[in-house]
């Protein structure tokens, strides 16, 4: 993987995925056993967010300092990217420092056009169509969890975004089923569907959407939501609130699943909304262990990219 960008996760193949997720494993297992392993010493990391972070900005700065390197954070408003300087200049420029480069931009083909003119690799921290980071700390949650990713079945319930844009991409490559309740017209786009669904012919994974949260969730090993309003759609509040919220993730939803399925969210909650106090601060939730995870799986992404 060395040089390669990650922009989605359908860039990485079902192999690659694996060993990311077995190198983060070995990575947490060194830090927990108090090993450090300063694999990126003098390498730097710039972080561009022009969106608001807690787990992103926190994890990939941690997770570098652990790895001997160093990174920067660099708010769009603080660049002069923020007064018009064209991202193909800004990445032409910022990859003539640094060894590599993690954007957090609103749409996701300015994430691609960035890609396109850095000569570094550039991994996508969250746009308005992927978040693949978030998912491959997710996988590592579910295969600690769970023991394993091939013929298990992920739930999805609320709104058809980003995150379960990924999710669901990564699935269907690993061999996981998953099964999406959404209210119509707040399905993923039609063309991560048919890829998702292109991928499971080959994982053998099943690819579900549909409209009723009760149905998704049936033998469910996961159930996974997300907040109703993404960063970027404040001004729709009221109208999704509406629509998604028979879409709540509540104990009466957790119990129609399988006895011992964990609950997952990628965070921040809206408490009360799309997840209640009751199930994300119960003895299903594993969301704690999914915040840790992103550090572990984007020190991998790192140590692959780079070495
Ligand atoms: N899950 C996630 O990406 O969180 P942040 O927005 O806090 O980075
Ligand atoms: N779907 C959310 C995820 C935040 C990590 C958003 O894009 O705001």
């Amino acid at each position: 993987m060395k040089g390669k960008n990650l922009l989605s996760i359908q860039d990485l193949s079902a192999k690659e995925i694996e060993q990311v997720l077995n190198l983060a494993d070995a990575l947490k297992r060194d830090q927990k056993a108090g090993k450090g392993r300063e694999i990126l010493h003098g390498k730097t990391l710039a972080m561009i967010f022009a969106k608001p972070s807690t787990r992103t900005r926190v994890s990939f700065e941690t997770g570098m300092t652990q790895l001997g390197g160093h990174a920067l954070y660099l708010g769009t408003d603080d660049l002069q990217l923020g007064r018009g300087e064209t991202i193909a200049d800004t990445a032409r420029t910022l990859s003539r420092y640094v060894d590599v480069i993690m954007a957090r931009l609103f749409k996701h083909q300015d994430a691609v056009e960035f890609a396109k003119h850095s000569s570094v690799p550039v991994i996508n921290g969250l746009t308005d169509l992927h978040h693949p980071c978030q998912t491959l700390g997710d996988l590592e949650t579910i295969r600690e969890h769970l023991g394993k990713l091939k013929g298990i079945k992920v739930s999805w319930v609320g709104d058809g975004n980003n995150v379960c844009n990924s999710l669901m991409l990564g699935c269907s490559l690993v061999g996981a089923n998953f099964s999406i309740a959404c209210p119509a017209g707040f399905e993923p786009p039609a063309e991560v569907i048919s890829q998702a669904k292109k991928n499971a012919t080959k994982s053998g994974s099943k690819i579900e959407v549909q409209p009723d949260p009760v149905k998704a969730v049936a033998d469910a090993d996961v159930i996974y939501t997300d907040v109703w309003v993404s960063m970027g759609q404040e001004g729709e509040t009221k109208k999704r609130v509406e629509v998604l919220k028979k879409y709540q993730l509540n104990a009466d939803l957790v119990k129609k699943a399988k006895s011992r399925v964990i609950v997952m969210h990628c965070l921040p909650a809206k408490r009360g909304f799309e997840i209640t106090d009751e199930v994300i601060d119960g003895s299903h939730s594993v969301v704690w262990d999914q915040a840790e995870n992103r550090m572990h799986a984007q020190k991998a992404i790192l140590v692959s990219v780079l070495t």
